[in-house]
């Protein structure tokens, strides 16, 4: 990030510009990083959610975009750990309701198969794969701390959203077309 994006229009051009750039890496489930991400907001945008819920399922997988691992890391049996990445990135820009979802959307996967039998059966290979690097699902003390973080009701419905974006042929707007949603949560850090 230059030190001279400044205004939400350049923060978010600079955001973009990595999905435009690295967007193009495989998803790993038939879909490149940027349809899953476009997906995800679009899922979120029909269902209604507020603006927070949408931006934070369009960049939940910034982090992916920010490591140069390979595309294969899952495969290598390595965690980036992406979730946490991508949110720390983020952090300087938005607020909790969108980063908390961001930082917490693995965790989430891991808490809801705990609260939900059903959930792991319906994962995607590579979310299953990935589930197992991330240290497989929760147990209880720590599925009923996961629920009191302030963020725990965005953060489900953001996972729920970034399980849906995995159709290869899904038609959804273009990332300039979330541009006025994402600008109008940035938050400018106050001058040193
Ligand atoms: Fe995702």
């Amino acid at each position: 990030m230059k030190a001279s994006a400044c205004h939400p229009s350049e923060i978010v051009t600079e955001i973009f510009q990595t999905f435009l750039a690295k967007g193009h890496r495989s998803y790993g489930e038939d879909v490149t990083e940027l349809q899953h991400a476009l997906q995800s907001a679009t899922f979120a945008q029909q269902a209604g959610e507020p603006p927070e819920v949408i931006v934070a399922s369009l960049l939940h997988d910034y982090g992916h975009l920010l490591h140069d691992l390979g595309e294969d890391v899952a495969d290598r049996g390595i965690d980036a750990r992406h979730e946490r990445v991508g949110a720390n990135q983020l952090e300087r820009w938005f607020g909790p309701e969108v980063v908390e979802p961001i930082r917490m959307h693995a965790d989430s996967k891991r808490y809801l198969c705990w609260k939900e039998p059903a959930y792991f059966g319906d994962l995607s290979a590579a979310s299953r794969q990935s589930l197992a690097l991330q240290g497989g699902p929760m147990e209880a003390p720590e599925a009923l701390e996961f629920e009191k973080k302030p963020q725990f009701q965005r953060a489900i419905r953001v996972r729920r959203f970034d399980d849906l974006g995995k159709e290869p042929d899904m038609k959804t707007p273009t990332l300039e077309d979330f541009r006025p949603l994402v600008e109008a949560l940035v938050r400018i850090p106050a001058a040193a």
